[in-house]
């Protein structure tokens, strides 16, 4: 049975229970409107510790003030429903007053892996997951905590401040969960049309195309143009970057070709809406 927790005060009563008879505790992170990707990510988390918390909340401070915090889908009922099913025990979705009391006043700023790609055209967004993450891992003190690897980038991230920080909990990245097409699900895909998602399912053709490119040895600035113009071509109004990057920093490989373990990740928009995939290299 899952357990629906809002306050802070609460949520460690139960998971201290849960400590004190030597019960292994997972955390799995979420914006809600939880899908299938997100569902894996708990499942996962449940093979490796015996209790499992997943948090629902909408961060504002991940997003700037002209991106879609307001229209953002919520519907935490179904999502108990959904996390419930998924062998998830605790649920805690705490008030934007509980995270952010009026007189907060501290940030978590983090450079290296946060600088570029998405980090360049959404300055705020890393800030703000380091500021929760961080938050969340003192509330709930997990052991291991579970990420996407759909948002590869935000993984990169919140590796390096664990790290940095000395946290401890033990970071784990899941595989993207993809639809029939291959269109890698995001609580966003919602706000597609039914012609925006017939063309949001090109991204990952176009991505694994541009991977295989980079893999025969083609020139990364080449590699990278030819997957931007391929997804003009598909119909995306705006490519906000498509890059080829080393796996394990996603700093620029040194000599323009992919000679290591790579990553190719792009961010491409469909109308208001912003989608983001990465592949293997
Ligand atoms: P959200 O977008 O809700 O994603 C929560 C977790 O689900 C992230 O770790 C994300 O990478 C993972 N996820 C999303 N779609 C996935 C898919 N198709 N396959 C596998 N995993 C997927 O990412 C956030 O929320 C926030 O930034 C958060 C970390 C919760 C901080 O606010």
């Amino acid at each position: 049975p899952l357990s629906v927790v809002r306050a802070v005060a609460d949520l460690r009563a139960v998971v201290g229970d849960w400590k004190r008879q030597g019960l292994k505790v997972a955390l799995v992170p979420t914006m809600g409107a939880l899908h299938e990707g997100h569902l894996t990510l708990v499942r996962e988390a449940g093979r490796r510790a015996d209790r499992v918390v997943a948090s629902n909340f909408v961060n504002p401070t991940q997003f700037a003030a002209h991106e879609d915090l307001g229209r953002y889908p919520r519907r935490q009922e179904e999502d108990a429903r959904l996390l419930a099913g998924a062998g998830c025990d605790l649920m805690f979705a705490p008030t934007v007053e509980e995270m952010y009391p009026d007189s907060f006043a501290t940030s978590v700023v983090v450079a290296g892996p946060a600088l570029e790609l998405e980090g360049a055209f959404r300055p705020a967004m890393f800030g703000g997951v380091a500021l929760v993450v961080s938050k969340l891992f003192n509330q709930v003190q997990p052991d291991v905590a579970v990420f996407g690897e759909k948002d590869y980038q935000q993984l990169m991230v919140i590796r390096r401040f664990t790290r940095d920080l000395d946290l401890p909990v033990d970071i784990v990245g899941a595989p993207t969960q993809r639809d029939g097409w291959g269109l890698a699900l995001s609580s966003r895909n919602a706000y597609l049309s039914e012609a925006e998602l017939e063309i949001a399912r090109r991204l990952n053709g176009v991505l694994a195309e541009a991977g295989v490119m980079a893999a025969s040895g083609r020139p990364l600035a080449e590699v990278e143009k030819t997957a931007q113009e391929a997804l003009l071509a598909a119909g995306f109004d705006r490519v906000d970057y498509v890059a080829v990057r080393r796996a394990d920093d996603l700093a620029p490989f040194e000599g323009d070709v992919a000679d290591a373990p790579g990553r190719i990740l792009a961010a491409a928009w469909l109308g208001q809406t912003r989608l983001i995939d990465n592949m293997a290299v």
